[in-house]
């Protein structure tokens, strides 16, 4: 009977229940494009419980509900720019979830001066202040309320997504890749007192451009994503393997790693070139 069970997981790729008995909070899942809704989806298949939560703002769109029914999880309101949404989000999450959290996943970005099309030279300091909030401060929001409640388990693990535009310029990213590098920078000072203090990681996982509300919103977007495409040796990273990643990340089998910034990119942050980019220049 095992053995049939095992042959059947193996032939329709099923879950191992590598988050049995984990708990979570799933941060930034929108519609089904999003990120962070195939991660819900995986860590449902791992045997974890999760509470779903999004800027109340996103909720008017509805598709979360779909989601929440289709994990069996409730879903919290919360403005990660709000101290007081995220207390009330850590608090009623434990509530609901009958404990500490074991995983967090935050899965969230947004640029008023991308919005709104302002150059990188010429932005709006006040949208600026409104990007570095909701994309990077957000986290440490997020930490800093889990480590004064104690929310978080010992091994538990915080994972943020981020965008190589951290390190290299890529232009039309704008003031987002100012975001990025903040967020982590956070994850490798959180992370530092966070690991020391409580056996929390944080970690951040720098993924493929990938089809999301929010990565069409960069312009150029479509070329870009070919372009990324011929410069990686695997080709771009999907969702559904950046969920998988996550999954590992939120496992036990990653319990060592922490406040690391980790590619998930098919080879993209270390190739200078490839034939296929070479090819298009001719002899
Ligand atoms: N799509 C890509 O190409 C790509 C590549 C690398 C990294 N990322 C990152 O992945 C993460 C998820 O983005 P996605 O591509 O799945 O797009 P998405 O648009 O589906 O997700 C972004 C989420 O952020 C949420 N959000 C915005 N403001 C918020 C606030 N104040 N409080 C709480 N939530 C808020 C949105 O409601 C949305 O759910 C982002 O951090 C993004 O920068 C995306």
């Amino acid at each position: 009977m095992v053995i049939f069970i095992f042959a059947i997981k193996k032939i329709f790729n099923m879950a191992n229940e590598l988050l049995k008995g984990k708990r979570g909070i799933i941060f930034g899942a929108l519609n089904d494009m999003s990120i962070a809704w195939k991660v819900a989806e995986r860590a449902h298949e791992e045997g974890a419980e999760f509470v779903l939560t999004n800027a109340p703002i996103a909720m008017r769109m509805g598709e979360i509900n779909n989601l929440a029914e289709k994990t069996n999880s409730q879903i919290i309101p919360a403005d990660a720019t709000s101290v007081e949404d995220l207390t009330n989000l850590f608090t009623k999450s434990q509530e609901i979830l009958g404990g500490k959290i074991d995983f967090v996943l935050h899965s969230i970005g947004m640029s008023p001066n991308v919005r709104k099309k302002k150059h990188y030279t010429g932005l709006n300091y006040e949208w600026y202040k409104q990007t570095l909030d909701v994309s990077a401060m957000s986290l440490h929001k997020t930490l800093q309320v889990a480590k004064e409640m104690d929310a978080i388990n010992e091994w538990g693990s915080v994972v943020a997504l981020t965008y190589i535009a951290a390190q290299r310029i890529f232009p039309d990213y704008n003031d987002m890749a100012d975001a990025k590098s903040l967020l982590e920078s956070i994850t490798r000072s959180f992370g530092y007192h966070y690991g020391s203090d409580k056996k929390v990681r944080v970690n951040t996982i720098s993924q493929s451009p990938t089809i999301t509300t929010a990565g069409s919103g960069v312009s150029g977007f479509d070329k870009f994503l070919s372009y990324s495409e011929n410069m990686s040796p695997l080709g771009n990273a999907g969702s559904i393997d950046c969920a998988n990643y996550c999954i590992s990340m939120f496992s036990d089998l990653t319990k060592y790693v922490t406040m690391q910034n980790l590619f998930h990119d098919g080879g993209f942050s270390a190739t200078g070139v490839t034939t296929a980019v070479m090819d298009k220049f001719g002899e």
